[in-house]
């Protein structure tokens, strides 16, 4: 580990995860503090980020916790505030908060697609409501938000609502890089793929399989050109270097981590 984001401070959004295990908000919280940043990590619930705060400590590196519920304004921006009294400024912003629901138009309720309208995007759009003034005011910062394939591509199965939100957060970081550019503030989109995360065996088994775990891997891996899935530290590890000065002349881009999935046409 190298100090890559050293004196840098970041605030992640759903930094717990479903299970145990790499999910990319917990990949990213111990990873960033492993490179160094004073990390702000919140979730909405305690249990969940108590468990990042434990494979913080077995990282030997230290982390803040902060309850948040993305779903609500007046949440987002005290969590905000209670980041800058902590720390007295925000260099990065992760929002990573984000999940599907399945079926299309005809099956999927009204408020279902609204739900996931405010969950995968609004949720965004008032986190840098929020934070983006203390950037401009320090003249920096770097904003990663998280997209899906499901975004870009067919991905197996219909999510409509989960793939226009996440289309609609690669398009909204774009405007944002370059509306900031001057300011110095850099926003990119991580795309991740079927990744091996907690969710595919607390969530995506039950909706998908009735709970049949081996069968619904099977069907991803079958998607992935590389011989194996990834998982929550492919993202971190791209975070990273997103967040690091390493990556100072990129914004308004996207790293797709997906083994290769998107660049396949069958
Ligand atoms: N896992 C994958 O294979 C995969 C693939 C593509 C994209 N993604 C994206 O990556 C992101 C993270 O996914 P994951 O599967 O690693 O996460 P996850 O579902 O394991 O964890 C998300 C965390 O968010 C928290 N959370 C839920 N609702 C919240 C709210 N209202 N306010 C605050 N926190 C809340 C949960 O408690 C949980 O700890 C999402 O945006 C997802 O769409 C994941």
């Amino acid at each position: 580990m190298s100090d890559r984001l050293k004196g840098k401070v970041a605030l992640i959004t759903g930094a717990g995860s479903v299970g145990p295990g790499w999910g990319n908000g917990r990949a990213m919280t111990i990873r960033f503090a492993q490179e160094g940043a004073q990390v702000f990590a919140t979730d909405i619930d305690e249990a969940r980020l108590d468990e990042t705060l434990s494979y913080a400590k077995e990282e030997k590196v230290n982390i803040h916790k902060g309850i948040v519920d993305v779903m609500q304004s007046s949440s987002i921006e005290q969590m905000v505030q209670e980041c800058l009294q902590r720390f007295g400024r925000i260099d990065i912003l992760v929002n990573n908060v984000g999940g599907s629901a399945k079926g299309g138009p005809v099956e999927m309720t009204e408020e279902i697609w609204d739900t996931q309208v405010d969950y995968n995007l609004k949720s965004v759009f008032l986190t840098c409501k929020y934070v983006l003034p203390g950037m401009i005011q320090q003249g920096s910062g770097s904003i990663i938000n998280m997209a899906s394939t499901s975004g870009m591509r067919w991905t197996g199965s219909a999510q409509i609502a989960y793939a226009a939100t996440k289309a609609g957060i690669i398009q909204f970081s774009k405007v944002l890089a370059v509306q900031y550019a001057k300011q110095n503030i850099r926003v990119n989109t991580i795309v991740p793929g079927q990744l091996h995360t907690p969710m595919v065996e607390t969530r995506l088994a039950k909706q998908r399989t009735g709970g049949d775990v081996s069968t619904i891997l099977e069907q991803r891996q079958a998607r992935i050109p590389l011989p194996f899935m990834g998982d929550g530290m492919d993202t971190a590890n791209a975070a990273v270097f997103l967040a690091s000065e390493e990556a100072r002349f990129i914004t308004g881009t996207e790293i797709v981590i997906d083994g290769g999935m998107s660049a396949k046409c069958d």
